[in-house]
């Protein structure tokens, strides 16, 4: 098989965005230090490209999880493979994700988050696909809507691969 990637959203248009989304946050921030955490691997690229757009400050955190049996139903939990380093109580966080498709994921970490008292919790992310949500998920800063395709590149893989792409793609199957 021949994997083909066909241009979804230009890395023009991402920049574009991230400069964008970087100013919003740079606003609602002023007064407050801003804690970021980065869901391993994906949320990585945008994170930090989101980070070096801002001119001031970020604290970057980072956190490894997976959801328990993906096979059943929504299981109503998460196993943290690495937790953060320090406590967020107190803290100004925004989780900063790549990808936002069932919401699962997110909507337990979350609540997880949120249980150690930071004193304001937001969720970012690069891409939204809403089409296939099951768990509610309020997304307080988001760069694309798209469509239900299976998307590589800026940080997003497949098998491990393309994460390092500076464009979003779609990625297609082709007999050799
Ligand atoms: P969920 O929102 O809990 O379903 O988890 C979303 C996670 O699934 C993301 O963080 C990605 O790791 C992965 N994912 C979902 N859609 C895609 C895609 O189109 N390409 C690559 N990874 C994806
Ligand atoms: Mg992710």
């Amino acid at each position: 098989m021949i994997e083909k990637i066909s241009t979804l959203i230009s890395k023009e248009e991402i920049e574009q965005k991230v400069r964008e989304i970087a100013s919003q946050i740079e606003k609602e921030y002023e007064g407050k230090d801003i804690h970021f955490i980065c869901v391993l691997k994906g949320g990585v690229v945008f994170m930090v490209d989101l980070a070096r757009a801002i001119k001031k400050n970020v604290y970057m955190h980072f956190m490894d999880v997976s959801s328990y049996g993906d096979d059943t139903e929504s299981s109503g939990n998460i196993k943290i493979l690495m937790d953060l380093d320090e406590p967020i109580k107190d803290k100004h966080v925004i989780i900063v994700e790549d990808i936002i498709d069932s919401g699962r994921t997110l909507s337990i970490l979350k609540k997880l988050l949120l249980s150690r008292g930071p004193a304001s919790l937001k969720i970012c992310t690069l891409l939204d696909k809403p089409d296939r949500r099951v768990a509610n998920v309020d997304i307080d800063y988001t760069g694309f809507k798209i469509p239900d395709e299976f998307v590589v590149g800026c940080g997003l893989d497949y098998a491990q691969k393309y994460r390092n792409l500076d464009y979003i793609g779609i990625i297609s199957f082709e007999e050799e």
